[in-house]
Parts: structure tokens; sequence; C-alpha cells
């Protein structure tokens, strides 16, 4: 399985920040936060990582990483996105990279605490389809939601106003290569993105989503109160430390 990170967008969220850098180069604790979903994938024996990035500091990703020699790599991938279409939009830039292969995708903004090592190694073992990870938050209603009915994911949420669960669609996704066929059927959302929610959705229509849960802490840092809890957590308790 390759690896892609998502590391676009233009970080609205946090302006000023994002005005004079690219939200994933910001620091989170003692690293910048790309820094993290790198050490993820590597932590589930990923290897061959592609990193899609766009903006105008684009640039400053070679700078930083180089070819990964600090996380023990001889090489990474990169990728520049045009304009700003969403995450699976940003995702269909990692056709000619995937190949043949599975992909898990990380969200450049999503820091976890433990690793993902086994639900990597179950989703090599299911015949084809996708897999994602959830996890239990206080605040449902800033994520993707799944509705669960018997344990079976039936129907994902793009940030309900009144979630059906009280789960959250971490930014962690493992697909088959089919992805970027379904990729290639979706329409802009009401915010005029291409939805990962509605890749998901297309894998539970052909029942051929699974799930689990996510072990130790998450969170995303695309805000200011989440980017400051995950420079807290890090600091804290340690992330899947580099
Ligand atoms: C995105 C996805 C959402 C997911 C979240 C995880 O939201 O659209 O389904 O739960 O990432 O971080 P965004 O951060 O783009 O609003």
């Amino acid at each position: 399985m390759k690896g892609v990170i998502l590391a676009g967008g233009l970080g609205t969220r946090l302006l000023p920040l994002t005005k004079i850098t690219n939200k994933h180069l910001l620091p989170v604790h003692d690293k910048p936060m790309i820094y993290y979903p790198i050490q993820t994938l590597i932590n589930a024996g990923i290897r061959d990582i592609l990193i899609v990035t766009g903006g105008n500091h684009a640039g400053d990703f070679l700078r930083l990483l180089g070819n990964g020699s600090e996380f023990g790599l001889g090489h990474i991938n990169y990728t520049y996105q045009e304009g700003e279409g969403g995450i699976a939009e940003a995702l269909r830039l990692a056709e000619y990279f995937a190949g043949d292969d599975r992909i898990c995708v990380v969200l450049g903004d999503n820091i976890i605490e433990k690793n993902i090592l086994r639900t990597a190694q179950a989703f090599k073992s299911q015949p084809s389809g996708a897999k994602i990870l959830l996890k239990e938050v206080p605040d449902p209603e800033r994520f993707g939601v799944p509705v669960l009915d018997g344990g079976r994911v039936v129907k994902i949420e793009e940030k309900p106003e009144t979630p059906r669960s009280k789960y959250a669609v971490t930014g962690i996704y493992m697909y088959d290569n089919t992805v970027f066929d379904i990729i290639k059927t979706l329409k802009p959302s009401g915010r005029g993105e291409l939805e990962i929610t509605d890749v998901n959705n297309a894998y539970i229509e052909r029942g051929e989503l699974t799930w689990d849960i996510l072990d130790g802490w998450w969170t995303d840092a695309g805000t200011f109160e989440s980017l400051r809890k995950a420079g807290n957590l890090v600091a804290d308790g340690g992330a899947n430390r580099i």
C-alpha cells in the first residue's frame, strides 16, 4: 500500500497565519504539522509517500522535507494542485502515483497518538473496497458523521446540524484502486468541492466500506482551537513521535 498526504487548501480558518505559509507547515508543538501525518504512514509500514500540495508556498515543502532523510526515507513524491477543489479533487492527482496499488490517504492536518498498523493490515486482507477510522468526539457536527445501524455504517453525513452518532470520520482513509473511478463520477457539493464523504458513500452503496475505531487520541488542527489542542496533546502526551 502507498501513502498519500493531502496538504493543499487555503487554510482560511487560520488566517492571517496562512497568508504567509501553508497550513501544514505551521508548528504543532515542536514540529511542522506535516511531520505528523508522514510519521503516521511510516508507522503503518508505508514508505512510498506522495504529498499533494498547492498554493503560493508549495516550494517550502521541498525545502523542509527534501527526500525525507529525517524520516529514514530515500525519496518523497510531490505533486501540485492548481486551484482549490476539495479533498477528493486533490486525491484525484494521486492516480498516476497509485498505479495498481491500494492507498492510505491522510489529511495533512490530522494528528494521532498511536498507530494505524492493525487497521492497515486488516485492510490488506479485505478483498476490495475501502476502510475508514472513526473516533468518538464531543463535537461531531464539525466533521463527517457516520450513521450506524447494527454495526454497519449505512451513510456518512458531512457536517450535519444534528449528528446521528457521536463519532467523527477521521481524515485517514484506505482505498482500493477504484477510488479514482469514483472521483470521476462526483459532482461538487454545496460548498463547491468534491467531497471525500461522497467517495465514502459510494463505497457504502457498493457494500464495500469497513471501519475501525481509532486507538488513542485524534485531532485535526485546521482551526485556532484545534491547532492549540493539537499542540497541547503533543506536548503533554506525545504523538506518534518522530
Ligand atoms: C474533512 C472532511 C470530514 C472529516 C474531516 C477530518 O473536513 O470533509 O468528513 O471528518 O476532514 O479532519 P474539513 O476539515 O475539510 O472541514
